[in-house]
């Protein structure tokens, strides 16, 4: 770490012209990226630059927060403030560090919970149905087109009072994140939880304050435990969850309902997995309607390049991620979602999907009875995948890549520090071979770094 040498303030004396928040942080952030304040720079205390350059230290005070939330600077414990770098917009850190390999160079990629492209539903008949609708193209937004909305209302788990429809689960969650929650709230979330909504709420700079799971779901206990940071949702996951693939049964819907009774705690709810999940439908929407936002994300069913998933439930919240989406796509193509509603309502395409389900859960059982044969005992729960306790996750992800085979390591969907760690593997393309990779994992799994 530079010493702040006299040189800097004298720097940022000469620099500095106007002596606002604003002015100030502006002045720093092109001297950061211009290479005049390296990283490690020690920068002059608040009192004194706010004394040279004639502003007051909560002038000071206010620019130091902006290049703090710009990831420009830090100040350490003792109250030195250093330069970080050049201010960074945020990033998906999680999402981009998950696997320490490329995919593409492994024999069998069983790292993802993706659909099996030979289960998916055809498209020819939806596409040109979708195609020949007399709305194509025009030029206001389509929230959601009427079939839709038919179908959505008869197939919620509640009476939702409003629905949208966005490009897929993560843009339903981003959304609904981004609408409710700023770098002042904290949020509930289950854990372990998708990777990617941690990024999202990190993005956010709001607190994400972890709720334990057990194999029916969120534990009430550790919900009411995560109201004493007042936060301002909860998020979880209804089926097949990403990544453990518990389903929550409509006891547990009724013990988390009772623990938020007497607060303000908005619901955010995500299915991503309608159709393929065994279990049935659930939501806390059902006691809750006021509160709940349920998002269904059909890119496991019927198909990812759709790009689809549906927001419904309370008004106020729904309304909050429509208005969002005046910053970037507007809407959703009512192509795509023609496409959807066709198949929603079309017997071939709807036995297709249930056929696909029962696909799924029966590759996800041949691989527990595969792994139970070598001792490997997990719960076959629900959706596309097994989730394992290994004693070293970086170990059993190295082992099982030695023998070309990609699986996802646990680590980064936990809040919390675990001792030991999990692996999820998907079985969702698995369609033979059983006992070769439950041979493989079961080396893996007690594998530990010497
Ligand atoms: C937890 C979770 N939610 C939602 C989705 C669906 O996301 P999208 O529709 O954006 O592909 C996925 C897919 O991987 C998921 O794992």
């Amino acid at each position: 770490v530079s010493s702040s040498g006299d040189g800097v303030t004298r720097l940022l004396c000469k620099e500095i012209s106007d002596a606002s928040p604003r002015g100030i942080a502006s002045t720093l952030t092109r001297l950061i990226r211009r290479g005049d304040l390296p990283p490690g720079t020690r920068l002059p205390t608040i009192r004194e630059l706010a004394g040279r350059i004639g502003a007051s230290p909560t002038t000071v005070n206010a620019a130091w927060r902006l290049l703090r939330e710009a990831r420009a600077i830090e100040t350490n414990r003792r109250g030195g403030t250093i330069v970080v770098g050049a201010p960074q917009p945020p990033r998906p850190q999680r999402f981009e560090g998950l696997l320490p390999f490329d995919r593409g160079d492994f024999a069998l990629d069983l790292s993802r919970i993706v659909p099996d492209p030979a289960l998916l539903p055809d498209l020819d008949d939806a596409l040109a149905w979708a195609r020949s609708q007399p709305d194509v193209n025009t030029y206001a937004p389509a929230t959601i087109i009427d079939p839709l909305r038919t179908h959505a209302a008869a197939a919620w788990p509640f009476t939702a009072e409003s629905f949208l429809v966005v490009n897929g689960g993560y843009d339903a969650l981003a959304l609904l994140a981004r609408g409710l929650l700023t770098s002042a709230d904290a949020v509930a979330v289950e854990e372990p939880t998708s990777p990617r909504l941690l990024d999202i709420i990190d993005a956010i700079g709001a607190e994400a304050v972890p709720v334990g799971c057990d194999s029916d779901g969120p534990d009430p206990a550790a919900l009411m435990a995560a109201l004493r940071v007042q936060p301002t949702a909860f998020i979880y996951q209804t089926r097949a969850q990403s990544p453990t693939g518990h389903s929550v049964p409509p006891d547990r819907i009724t013990d988390l309902a009772k623990v938020l009774a007497d607060t303000d705690v908005a619901v955010i709810e995500n299915d991503s997995q309608p159709g393929i999940a065994r279990s049935p439908a659930v939501s806390i929407g059902s006691l809750m309607p006021e509160r709940t936002a349920h998002v269904r994300s059909y890119s496991k069913s019927h198909g990812p390049d759709l790009r689809i998933a549906i927001i419904g439930g309370a008004a106020r919240l729904v309304h909050r991620a429509g208005l969002l989406r005046s910053f970037d796509a507007g809407w959703t193509s009512r192509l795509l979602q023609g496409t959807l509603a066709y198949l929603l309502a079309d017997p071939v395409a709807i036995d297709r999907v249930e056929h696909a389900g029962r696909t799924y859960a029966s590759r996800r059982e041949l691989l527990t009875a595969a792994l139970a044969a070598r001792n490997i005992h997990t719960a076959s729960r629900d959706g596309m995948g097994v989730w394992l306790p290994v004693l070293s996750e970086t170990a059993s992800v190295a082992v099982l890549a030695s023998k070309g085979v990609a699986v996802q390591p646990g680590g980064r969907g936990f809040l919390s520090p675990q001792t030991g760690g999990f692996i999820r593997v998907s079985a969702s393309r698995l369609v033979d071979g059983y006992d070769e990779i439950a041979e493989w994992i079961a080396a893996a799994h007690n594998c530990t770094w010497t």
